[in-house]
């Protein structure tokens, strides 16, 4: 006997169902549309990229999570866990051409060797928005803007989510202030961002094997108590930019809001559920330095990514589990064989009048027909049988209202 292998996805890959789909679509559907509604424009880019772009500095989380492989020319080649780097080495080749502040957005497909846990997997799909060479606080305002946006136009109330804002450089500014000399900074702010994922005494000894001594550990823990940032002009500006577009109500400054990845130069948020139930829904800041760091000309930007896994469960529990399916179009079933030509004939006609049209494949009896029009959510039903081809009209059942129509066939 032939060895069975797993009808199961790889662990932590995922299989889109139909129903999966209609989540899917309607998640992108908010992504694209609020993208194209705050003037970015679209890019995109091969899943395969060179491991030497992606991999970074050790000690990044996402650097250990590369999926990498040789090709057969013996490339060192990787899946891209994110899309920044990529879109530093587009925007660097073509620097001297490009028109600044560019505003572009994709939808990307992300991997991660990640410990799965809810609203981790290893596959996921990532909206990313960024705007490159614009110094401008009102950059931050645009792309957290946009994404309030996404969010609202997704179903979500506006008391369903906040975006924690905070600033690498304010941060800075407070460790200088205790004495924790700035080169030091990278390792606190790698550090610190774990607090929550791991017990504190354990963030402490990373920073002491980063050169921090014990009173530096102990400033900066008590740092992280910070509430006001008053004084921290970018933070200050953001709010009042927030008040003037309408979402300073979705924002509030965060401390603790650091971010894992270590090209990040100034303000940094992250989107999470007000009840504290799920993970990060997206997450950016500002990132002057990547581009010369791939050797590209200095140039300011600033950016997001926004991942379909959290917000798609956070959908399903505040709107229901099958709210992304919505009835639309008309399923066209017939009796027998006798009206088949009768049914593709009016399919036909509704389809160039510009309607969605299910044709059933074979004869059935109506109560079959109409239990599986209810199931495949169409929104009308038409069911000839010999008599309505004979009188030359039919009925057209609209599903919700159970209300009919006659047709002229
Ligand atoms: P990130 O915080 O690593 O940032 O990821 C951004 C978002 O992607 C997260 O908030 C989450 O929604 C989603 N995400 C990340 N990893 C996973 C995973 N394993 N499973 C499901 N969802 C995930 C970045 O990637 C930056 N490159 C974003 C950026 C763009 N910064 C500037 N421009």
């Amino acid at each position: 006997m032939a060895d069975r292998i797993s009808f199961e996805a790889p662990r932590g890959m995922r299989d889109f169902y139909p129903e999966d789909m209609t989540w899917r679509n309607k998640v992108f559907g908010a992504f694209r549309a609020s993208a194209e509604a705050y003037g970015f424009e679209p890019y995109d880019a091969c899943v395969v990229e060179s491991y030497d772009l992606l991999a970074r500095k050790a000690g990044e989380e996402v650097g250990e999570q590369i999926y990498h492989f040789y090709d057969k020319s013996e490339r060192h080649l990787a899946l891209r866990a994110e899309m920044t780097p990529t879109l530093a080495r587009m925007v660097a080749q073509r620097q001297k051409e490009l028109r600044f502040p560019l505003k572009w957005t994709t939808i990307a497909q992300c991997f991660r060797y990640e410990r799965m846990t809810k609203g981790r997997k290893r596959e996921h799909y990532q909206w990313n928005l960024d705007i490159i060479g614009e110094d401008s606080v009102l950059a931050e305002a645009e792309v957290i803007g946009a994404a309030v946006d996404a969010l609202l136009r997704m179903g979500l109330g506006r008391g369903d989510f906040k975006v924690h804002v905070s600033s690498r450089k304010f941060l800075g500014g407070l460790l200088e202030k205790s004495g924790i000399a700035p080169e030091l900074h990278a390792q606190v702010f790698l550090a610190l961002d774990k607090r929550g994922k791991m017990p504190d005494s354990e963030i402490a000894a990373m920073m002491k094997d980063g050169g921090l001594s014990d009173a530096d550990v102990t400033a900066a823990f008590a740092i992280m108590d910070t509430k006001d940032c008053s004084g921290c002009a970018e933070l200050e500006e953001l709010f009042s930019l927030a008040q003037t577009a309408g979402f300073a109500d979705c924002l509030e400054f965060d401390i603790s809001v650091i971010r894992g990845l270590s090209y990040y130069t100034g303000v940094v948020f992250e989107c999470f559920d007000t009840k504290g139930e799920f993970r990060a829904i997206f997450g950016g800041g500002r990132y002057d330095n990547l581009l010369t760091t791939i050797g590209g000309e200095p140039t300011s930007a600033v950016g997001l990514g926004f991942g379909d896994v959290v917000v798609t469960e956070l959908l399903k529990v505040r709107l229901g589990s099958d709210a992304a399916a919505e009835k639309k179009g008309v399923a066209v079933g017939f009796m027998f064989q006798e009206q088949r030509d009768a049914a593709v004939r009016l399919a036909a006609r509704l389809r160039a009048d510009g309607e969605i049209v299910d044709l059933a494949l074979r004869p059935q009896k109506p109560k079959k027909f109409f239990s599986h029009a209810d199931q495949s959510r169409a929104a009308k039903a038409v069911f000839l049988g010999p008599d309505d081809v004979e009188r030359g009209v039919a009925r057209i059942k609209d599903m919700a209202t159970r209300k009919e129509k006659e047709v002229v066939l």
